[in-house]
């Protein structure tokens, strides 16, 4: 396998997710199997049914879980879908799962899926093989559309500027390769200084939250995998920003039963209820030693939770 995607907190997980020991285990962002794996390893008495979105993701996947073949069960469908993977498997409910979000190094490190603005590509970035592009999405969304993704999934100070110099540029010529968009983010950011983050990162990182809709299949995701986990199971989650890490906190919070309205709300509407003892009241970060190790690893927060017995 060419490409490495090195599991973050791989042993943090393996011990909150291995300790489940019997049933099925569900990792819903396979990527490369990394977590998948050691887990497979460490609990004999687990059995996998491993989802992505990505098909190239799964081919490698199952290379690297062949030992474990006959424990094993690949499905490229969203982790939004997952109550009806399950019924479609006839898995019941499991034991563990793990979601491990946002992209893996095979998705960055590939020129040809556009996510990287340090390489030159198809300006795509889907993880899946269908769907808008993010070509599509910066030539037709409206200004404002554009904007409001920049800054709320970018948290790009120069959202408007930049909204408008795409509008500009695409009215000459649609933008349709990364160093396109990489242009436009340096003609209103200029070219950056060393030991910064490149201008274009942020950018990148609201277009493709946007074009995969990944804060909209994670809140999809996480009430309905607290609510199939089997009584004592357990629900894990790595996230790489903090606006991924804000729903995962903010609905683990509720499932655990605490309001999560504004205190000037007379009812509550956030439907606390209690399905899950948190496992994590802040989340389990990296060691400097892995950060040093895995640059990728600087942002990930970890976060789990065990479903309770008669959660309702
Ligand atoms: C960080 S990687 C996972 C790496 C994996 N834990 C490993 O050790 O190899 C995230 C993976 O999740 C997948 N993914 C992201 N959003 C998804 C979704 N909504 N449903 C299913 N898979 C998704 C991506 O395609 C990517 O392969």
């Amino acid at each position: 396998m060419s490409t490495i995607h090195v599991p973050v907190l791989r042993d943090q997980v393996v011990e909150l997710l291995a300790a489940t020991r019997e049933g099925v285990f569900v990792d819903a962002t396979l990527g490369l199997g990394g977590h998948a794996s050691a887990i497979l390893a460490a609990a004999p008495g687990l059995r996998l049914i491993g989802l992505d979105r990505d098909p190239r993701a799964l081919e490698l996947a199952r290379e690297r879980l062949a030992p474990w073949s006959d424990r094993v069960c690949l499905v490229n469908r969203s982790f939004a879908d997952l109550p009806d993977v399950l019924d479609e498997l006839g898995a019941g409910r499991p034991a563990a799962i793990l979601a491990d979000l946002g992209c893996s190094s095979l998705q960055l490190d590939s020129p040809g899926r556009g996510f990287s603005f340090l390489s030159d590509g198809p300006l795509d970035m889907r993880m899946g093989a269908s769907g808008r592009t993010a070509a599509d999405l910066v030539n037709e969304a409206g200004e404002d559309e554009l904007m409001r993704i920049l800054w709320e999934y970018g948290e790009e100070r120069r959202a408007r500027a930049i909204a408008r110099a795409i509008a500009e540029r695409r009215r000459r010529r649609p933008l349709t390769r990364t160093g396109d968009l990489v242009e436009v983010v340096l003609s209103v950011l200029g070219p950056g200084r060393r030991g910064r983050i490149h201008p274009a990162t942020r950018t990148f990182q609201a277009i493709r939250i946007a074009v995969n809709d990944e804060l909209g299949q994670l809140e999809r995701f996480l009430e309905p995998a607290a609510e199939r986990l089997a009584p004592g199971g357990r629900l894990a989650v790595i996230s790489f920003h903090s606006l991924e890490d804000r729903i995962v906190k903010h609905t683990l919070r509720r499932l655990e039963g605490q309001c999560t309205c504004p205190p000037d709300l007379p009812v509550c509407r956030c439907g606390a209820r209690t399905l899950v003892r948190r496992l994590t009241t802040k989340p389990i970060r990296p060691s400097e030693a892995e950060m040093r190790a895995n640059s990728r690893s600087r942002s990930a927060r970890l976060r789990a939770a065990e479903r309770v017995e008669d959660g309702t």
